[in-house]
């Protein structure tokens, strides 16, 4: 029962591996606060927590809207006083090359992955006491990846500097920073990618299942990471050699 007093806080958790983690976090005896920006999927999670009889609530929230996000950590420390966990999970991805994509859509994608993270970081720690933790959900894409996705590769890059950068800033209150990378994951995500559906990308390796990425999210989110900080921990069944 590694999160039982605390309040997490899992963005994208109407799906896949926000989904398993807020899950998991329930289990363990975490407060849950499940933000999606479909408050459908949100609350089905929540109704999933419910039915086991852990606590959660549902907060829907555009991730790269400031004002949605100040909101949501609102909502999370009126139901539930403070926040100590901190999952940003929300991510999208585009499919267009460099020359041919719109500005705006290559700076929504940069607001929705990475403006994300300092959002939540800028507006969440305040409210977090010693002992919190943040972690954040990169991607292999941060160091290796295919054509056509560059503004999603370039995020998951940035998430991963960011997160180095603000262990540094953050040491001094005691709230470590963490970066998960996945790789192949069984969700929505994986099989709606064209570059997946055309073999551009190869899932010709492992495919994870989000239960397993949800153990290694809730590992370092725990105390029992105490002494993990700054670093990015790669969970993609050895998959990262196998993209091409
Ligand atoms: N599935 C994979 O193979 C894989 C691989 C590497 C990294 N990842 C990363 O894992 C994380 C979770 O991905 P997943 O595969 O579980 O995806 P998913 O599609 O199953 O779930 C993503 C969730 O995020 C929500 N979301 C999207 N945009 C949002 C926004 N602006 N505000 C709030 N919520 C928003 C969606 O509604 C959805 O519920 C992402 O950061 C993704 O980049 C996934």
């Amino acid at each position: 029962m590694r999160f039982t007093g605390k309040t997490c806080l899992v963005t994208g958790a109407g799906s896949g591996i926000g989904r398993a983690t807020a899950l998991q976090m329930a289990q363990e005896g975490g407060n849950v606060v499940v933000v999606d920006l479909k408050l459908q999927s949100a609350q089905s999670t929540v109704d999933a927590i419910h039915a086991s009889k852990g606590q959660a609530i549902a907060v829907e929230c555009d991730v790269g809207a400031s004002a949605q996000v100040q909101a949501a950590i609102a909502a999370a420390v009126k139901a539930f006083s403070a926040l100590h966990v901190i999952v940003n999970d929300a991510a999208m991805m585009t499919f267009t090359p460099i020359v041919d994509i719109a500005e705006a859509d290559f700076f929504k994608v940069i607001a929705t992955n990475l403006g994300s993270v300092f959002l939540f970081a800028k507006y969440g720690v305040p409210h977090m006491p010693q002992g919190s933790a943040i972690v954040n959900i990169s991607s292999v894409h941060a160091h290796a990846t295919t054509p056509n996705v560059v503004p999603y590769a370039s995020s998951k890059g940035a998430i991963e500097a960011f997160t180095r950068g603000l262990s540094l800033e953050l040491a001094s209150r005691k709230i470590r920073v963490n970066a998960i990378a996945p790789g192949a994951v069984d969700t929505p995500m994986l099989w709606d990618n064209p570059n997946v559906k055309s073999g551009v990308e190869k899932v010709n390796g492992p495919v994870g299942k989000p239960e397993e990425l949800a153990e290694a999210i809730c590992f370092v989110a725990s105390d029992n990471a105490s002494f993990v900080n700054g670093t990015t921990l790669l969970v993609d069944g050895g998959r990262l050699s196998a993209l091409g």
